[in-house]
């Protein structure tokens, strides 16, 4: 394994500096095509053919294995590519499929591979618990294969279904309980409790499906439920990847707010009317983390740029209007604190 892994380093080097490196030629070298020049990567977005989702779900799950989350779902959507495609995904450094169920059948405990792009989206960035690893690392492979403007479609689409989906799906139970996905040996070969966490936070993820499930956090059963996860996210990654490049991506998941977070978003929104709420921005599911409202039903404490205090709250949408005071006030916002003394 470890050979394998380090000709194929060998011949990623002779790739990627060429001719540069002849000094040091080694028969695998020779035997690789180094082009003459420096070897340059083609710009992004990469070639993209459409893929089975049930396929990177496996993959997905197998990814986890040896990568988690982030380098997971990153790996099995260029895994599918580059096995379909070829170059350029080829150059990226990865261990193949093979390589990866070969060392699980192996019950070596210690990974022999080198780290792979997005492997630090794990427990939510290294272990801080913000975004799950699942969808930052498919997001990763989403903009390598789309333009970026689609990929700002493509990304929101799947934070939104990482809300909403009661994880681990259906499917990802299914194929365990048939022992369908790649690894010799699962983590759990049951059939998980499911529970959707209406945040695409690590730590709110987990933390309700434990509490759901009654597993540990350190548990075999929730490091499975994690491996389904990066499946199931990177398998609608590529559904919606799939139908973007079929031109059906608004049809095949629409983008819907969620009644209270639409309520919200009529005034808490990227804006320039800073009195009617614009000094947020992004459209997570409010009321995940927002329980109190109590301060809307007080007196509003926002002063406008001019140092004028604009009232209760239902007027301020229309003295924000009227005043129209954009970027003063944001600016003022920011400096909040160090300024005006408020809480
Ligand atoms: C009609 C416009 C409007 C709507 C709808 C609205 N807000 Fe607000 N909200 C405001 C304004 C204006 C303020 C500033 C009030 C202040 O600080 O005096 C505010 C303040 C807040 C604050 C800050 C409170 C503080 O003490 O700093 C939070 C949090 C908040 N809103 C969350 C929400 C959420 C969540 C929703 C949806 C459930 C929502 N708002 C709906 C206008 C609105
Ligand atoms: C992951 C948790 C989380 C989610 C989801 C979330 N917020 Fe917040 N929000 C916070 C925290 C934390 C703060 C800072 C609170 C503080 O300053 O006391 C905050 C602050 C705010 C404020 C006050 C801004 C300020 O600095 O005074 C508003 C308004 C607000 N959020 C609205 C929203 C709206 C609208 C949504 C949905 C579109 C939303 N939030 C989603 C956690 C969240």
């Amino acid at each position: 394994m470890k050979d394998l892994q380090r000709r194929d380093f060998i011949k990623g080097i002779a790739v990627l500096s060429g001719a540069a490196l002849c000094g040091v030629a080694t028969t695998t070298i020779a035997k690789a095509a180094a082009p003459k020049e420096e070897f340059v990567a083609p710009p992004f977005p990469w070639p993209y053919q459409e893929i089975d989702p049930e396929y990177v779900r496996k993959l997905g799950h197998l990814g986890y294995y040896l990568e988690e989350c982030g380098g997971g779902a990153f790996w099995a959507i260029m895994t599918a590519l580059k096995e379909k495609i070829g170059y350029p995904y080829t150059i990226l450094p990865m261990p193949t499929k093979e390589q990866f169920i070969a060392h699980l059948a192996s019950g070596k405990k210690e990974s022999p591979f080198a780290p792979i792009l997005m492997q630090y989206g794990v427990g939510g960035v290294a272990g801080f618990g913000s975004l799950c690893g699942a969808p930052n690392g498919s997001a990763s492979a989403i903009t390598l294969v789309a333009p970026f403007k689609a990929a700002e479609k493509i990304i929101p689409r799947l934070m939104r279904y990482y809300e909403i989906e009661a994880f681990p799906t259906d499917k990802s139970n299914e194929y365990a309980v048939k022992k369908q996905f790649f690894p010799p040996k699962y983590k759990s070969e049951k059939s998980l409790p499911q529970s959707p966490s209406h945040s695409v936070l690590c730590h709110v993820s987990v933390g309700k499906w434990c509490e759901k499930a009654g597993y540990a956090s350190g548990s075999s059963e929730r490091s499975e439920r994690c491996a389904r996860v990066t499946g199931d996210v990177a398998a609608m990654a590529v559904t919606l990847l799939n139908a973007y490049y079929k031109g059906n991506l608004e049809t095949a998941f629409p983008m819907k707010l969620s009644q209270e977070t639409a309520g919200c978003m009529t005034c808490h929104t990227k804006g320039e009317k800073y009195e009617t709420g614009n000094f947020t921005r992004g459209e997570m599911e409010c009321n995940s983390c927002h329980t109190d409202m109590s301060p809307h039903k007080s007196k509003n404490k926002i002063k406008t740029a001019y140092g004028m205090d604009i009232g209760t709250l239902a007027g301020a949408a229309a003295v924000g209007t009227v005043a129209g005071i954009g970027a003063h006030a944001i600016s003022k916002r920011a400096s909040k604190g160090e300024n005006d003394g408020e809480e």
